[in-house]
């Protein structure tokens, strides 16, 4: 049988920790699908485009990771591409009340169908998130350490672009 799983996210950018809970994840099934939330409610840095591509580039030395995005709930995502794993990365025991909750949640949305296995996101990256990140980057610092190069040339682009 193909073990997939669903690597879910915002992914506004993705980071070196994300990166490393992907790549983890896909040494472990068949095939990761990261998906991506459009939440239209949520105001984002970067466009669902640009996320996608973001991340599509990130990942294109793993053949078994694909790039998707999704829009309502994560549970009818994993019932149309039957998926009934989640992965998500644990940083620090702050994320555990919201990951705990949320995998609890789907678990019942999904009539006992879709799980949550958690990755122990690496010490070397458990500081790092996509706010940080983002928040550097607008007062001038460095995150050559936090995201993949791609990443590092799109934030101080858009930055730019968008004067801040
Ligand atoms: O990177 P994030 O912002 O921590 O990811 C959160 C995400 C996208 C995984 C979560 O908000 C989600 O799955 N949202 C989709 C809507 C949904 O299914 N909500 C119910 C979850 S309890």
């Amino acid at each position: 049988m193909n073990k997939i799983a669903v690597y879910s996210g915002s992914f506004d950018p993705v980071t070196n920790g994300h990166m490393d809970i992907i790549t983890r994840a896909s040494q472990m099934y068949d095939e990761l699908i990261v998906a991506i939330l459009i939440n239209k409610s949520k105001k984002s840095l970067f466009t669902i485009e640009d996320r996608v591509e973001l991340l599509k580039k990130s990942t294109k030395h793993l053949p078994n990771v694909k790039v998707d995005n999704f829009s309502g709930l994560l549970v009818d995502y994993c019932k149309a591409n039957k998926i009934y794993t989640v992965v998500r990365g644990l940083r620090m025991l702050s994320d555990f009340e919201t990951e705990l909750q949320m995998a609890n949640m789907n678990y019942f949305l999904s009539q006992d169908k879709v799980d949550t296995v958690f990755l122990a996101t690496l010490p070397k990256y458990s500081y790092i998130s996509s706010s940080t990140v983002k928040e550097i980057a607008t007062f001038g610092g460095s995150v050559k350490d936090f995201v993949p190069k791609v990443v590092e040339d799109a934030l101080y682009d858009k930055l730019r672009n968008n004067n801040l």
